[in-house]
């Protein structure tokens, strides 16, 4: 897990893009630390609020000269509702950066990286971090709809592989990430595959990339209370290397997974082989 800091982030913009909006933070002494794949939490609603928990965002960037971080916020309910109103000025209560990034490769690797939705937003500096290292990228970036998509010009910027799916075919292929993902493991001979998006499309290119002799690494979106370890909502079933099933926390082990341990089906469930779980009365 990463050292967070708690601290009062001043909004200097917030911008719709397509679906979504960027906002743009400065949080002083964060930024050095972020790793593509770290998350940040929010508080919202004030002090006087009913809405007790924060909410989680993946870090989309991190400008260390700046000092400034960058979060892609979708609207869903009450809290990021508030947050799709912030305003230039506003001060935002920040912890940051929280979990377990992406690993790195030490050298040059081909990694085809698959962004459903905003999951896009941590991938983009994940690639630029590859090719840094000497590596080459490809992506998939899918939605249900043209204006869910996020990062497709910023994936052009970085590589001439971007493949573009929507359900409903307003842009790209029609169909889903999964679709033209053996093709394009296959084009770009990649060895890993990095994810984020919903947690059946992070189970999909996992089986997918296993099929291939493909690494597949997934950033989970489990429902999160603290997010700092304490609570256990964000629990899921990995099998650990000593090859015994375990109720892992996705808020400090992860949000990065390696796809092929967690035990996607059994996601929600108590799985009667975890470790423990005849303690918690499942035979
Ligand atoms: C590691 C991680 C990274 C995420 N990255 C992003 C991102 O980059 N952009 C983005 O728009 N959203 C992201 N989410 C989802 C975001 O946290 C939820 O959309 C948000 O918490 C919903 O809050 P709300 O008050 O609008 O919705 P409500 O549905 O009113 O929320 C009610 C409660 O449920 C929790 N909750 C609801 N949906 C989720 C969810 N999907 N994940 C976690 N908690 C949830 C809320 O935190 C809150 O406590 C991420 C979640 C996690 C765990
Ligand atoms: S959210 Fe509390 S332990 Fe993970």
């Amino acid at each position: 897990m990463a050292h967070p800091l708690k601290t009062s982030a001043e909004v200097l913009s917030r911008t719709p893009e397509g679906a979504y909006h960027r906002l743009v933070l400065r949080a002083p002494g964060v930024a050095p630390r972020v790793r593509p794949g770290h998350f940040a939490t929010l508080a919202v609603g004030g002090p006087g609020s009913s809405m007790l928990l924060r909410r989680a965002f993946a870090i989309h960037r991190a400008d260390p000269a700046a000092q400034t971080i960058e979060l892609v916020i979708a609207e869903r309910g009450e809290g990021t509702r508030e947050l799709a109103r912030a305003r230039a000025g506003d001060l935002l209560d920040l912890i940051a950066p929280l979990g377990t990034p992406f690993p790195l490769p030490d050298g040059p690797v081909s990694a085809l990286l698959v962004g459903g939705g905003y999951g896009g937003a941590p991938l983009l500096p994940l690639g630029e971090e590859i090719k840094r290292r000497g590596g080459q990228v490809g992506f998939i970036l899918g939605a249900a709809t043209a204006g869910r998509l996020f990062g497709v010009e910023q994936a052009r910027e970085l590589t001439e592989d971007v493949l573009v799916v929507t359900e409903d075919g307003s842009a790209g292929l029609t169909g889903r990430v999964t679709d033209p993902l053996a093709q394009a493991i296959l084009a770009i001979n990649a060895t890993v595959v990095h994810s984020c998006g919903p947690m059946p499309m992070l189970a999909a290119v996992t089986r997918i990339a296993r099929d291939l002799a493909c690494r597949s690494w997934t950033a989970v979106e489990e429902s999160m209370a603290c997010g700092v370890g304490i609570c256990m909502t964000c629990v899921l079933p990995v099998v650990g290397e000593d090859g015994v099933s375990r109720f892992v926390r996705s808020c400090t082990d992860g949000p990065v997974f390696d796809g092929a341990r967690v035990r996607w089906k059994d996601i929600g469930a108590i799985p009667a082989d975890l470790d423990g779980a005849a303690a918690m009365g499942v035979h």
